[in-house]
């Protein structure tokens, strides 16, 4: 296990109807408020009329319409609106995109040149407005972590930046906001937070037993309840179960003592710059590809405990095992309702070795579990056709 530094202070309030305390949580910051949403969902699920009940007597300024694959002119948009109403607070409502975007714009109000360098360049994120964050999706675990990933379609980028000043203060965790989701958002929030424990439980560093035993057990509560979820939409259970996952599997839990960068997480943001696809939809193609790909002597025995542990599969030969296990991880992905080919999402092999190149040129791709270059990354991307 490597040394490392474990800083996760977000307050997180959790269940049903917690958002009661929201205006308790807010007033410490103030009373001018940037409220921050996506496309529509907040309104017609009515989550948008209990928040602006809620916020009687706070001076409420909107930034609405952020896109899935939030665009850095949507940051530009909420930083004006901050800095010409100075605001206090913002206030995120929704899911990953809609609170990375509001992470940019509370970073942004400190800063007096173009937000896309703070996108570049992580170094230059000095301050931000205080975040607080209601979550309507379980995936990214953007409500409880330090990281915004940004796109920038002109020039086909989308790029993550992260500090730890972008950490929202309070995150507000209602199960039931996540009733409305459409089954592949389900989905796709699934395979995002089974891609997180991946990416961490997948890497060189030994003897991470407590993270691995943590990944496991919250790989095992998404492969439970992710089905329950997807067929009984307002079953609290299986909400509650994946929501506190999805929050767990990415504030540094499971990333703690372990070091190594990510590589499916590098390739999926190369498919979401050049076609605008769903990050969890990528992911769920490309780990399959990836797993299988990277499978060699170094990496099997990790493998096949993945097998043993999280899908109970045994055999004596464990090449055989290992590669069960990764057959299962695609039946599930398959079972619900995730595609398994580029072609299904509309990619085709036109641009596959420009992302491998720019895969390679973005993502830290040589310091994975297995090192990878550009023919790699466009072997595994061959292999997802
Ligand atoms: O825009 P609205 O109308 O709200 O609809 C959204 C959007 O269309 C909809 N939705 C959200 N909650 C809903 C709902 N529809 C019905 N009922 C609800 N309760 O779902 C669609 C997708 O929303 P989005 O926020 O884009 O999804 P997600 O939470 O998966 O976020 C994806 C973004 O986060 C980034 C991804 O790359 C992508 O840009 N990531 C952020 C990370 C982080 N901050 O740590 C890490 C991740 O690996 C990831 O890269
Ligand atoms: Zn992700």
């Amino acid at each position: 296990m490597n040394n490392f530094t474990y800083y996760a202070p977000t307050k997180i309030i959790f269940g049903k109807d917690c958002i009661k305390s929201l205006k308790e949580e807010l007033s410490v910051y103030g009373n001018n408020i940037l409220l921050a949403y996506g496309g529509g969902s907040i309104k017609k699920s009515n989550l948008y009329d209990t928040i602006i009940t809620l916020l009687d007597g706070f001076n409420i300024f909107e930034l609405s319409n952020i896109e899935p694959n939030p665009r850095i002119e949507s940051v530009r948009k909420g930083i004006s609106i901050c800095k010409a109403n100075n605001i206090n607070v913002v206030l995120a409502i929704g899911g990953g995109s809609v609170i990375d975007c509001s992470k940019v714009v509370a970073a942004g109000y400190y800063y007096d040149k173009d937000a896309w360098d703070l996108v570049l360049n992580p170094d230059l994120i000095t301050n931000a407005l205080p975040i607080v964050s209601v979550l309507t999706l379980a995936a990214t675990g953007s409500e409880m972590n330090k990281n915004a990933v940004i796109s920038n379609m002109d020039e086909n980028r989308k790029k993550g930046t992260s500090s730890n000043c972008m950490i929202p203060k309070v995150s507000f965790l209602d199960p039931t906001y996540t009733f409305t989701l459409p089954k592949l958002q389900t989905a796709a929030g699934a395979a995002d937070i089974m891609s997180h424990l991946f990416e961490n439980y997948f890497q060189k560093a030994t003897d991470c037993y407590v993270q691995d035993t943590i990944a496991e057990g919250l790989l095992k509560t998404v492969i439970k309840y992710a089905p329950i979820a997807i067929e009984d939409p307002t079953n609290y259970s299986a909400r509650s179960n994946i929501m506190w996952a999805s929050s767990l599997a990415l504030n540094g839990l499971t990333a703690a003592g372990k070091g190594g960068s990510w590589s499916c997480h590098a390739i999926e943001h190369e498919l979401s710059a050049y076609y605008d696809i769903t990050h969890g939809v990528g992911l769920a193609i490309i780990t399959i590809a990836w797993m299988r790909y990277i499978l060699n002597d170094a990496t099997v025995n990790k493998f096949a405990k993945y097998a043993e542990n999280i899908f109970d599969i045994h055999d004596n030969d464990k090449y055989k095992q290992a590669s069960l296990g990764i057959d299962a991880t695609k039946n599930f992905f398959l079972s619900i309702g995730l595609p398994s080919k580029l072609s299904e999402v509309g990619i085709d092999e036109s641009k596959l070795k420009l992302m491998s190149k720019q895969a390679y040129l973005h993502g830290n791709v040589r310091n994975g579990y297995v090192s990878l270059n550009e023919e790699d990354i466009y072997n595994i991307l061959l292999m997802c056709k």
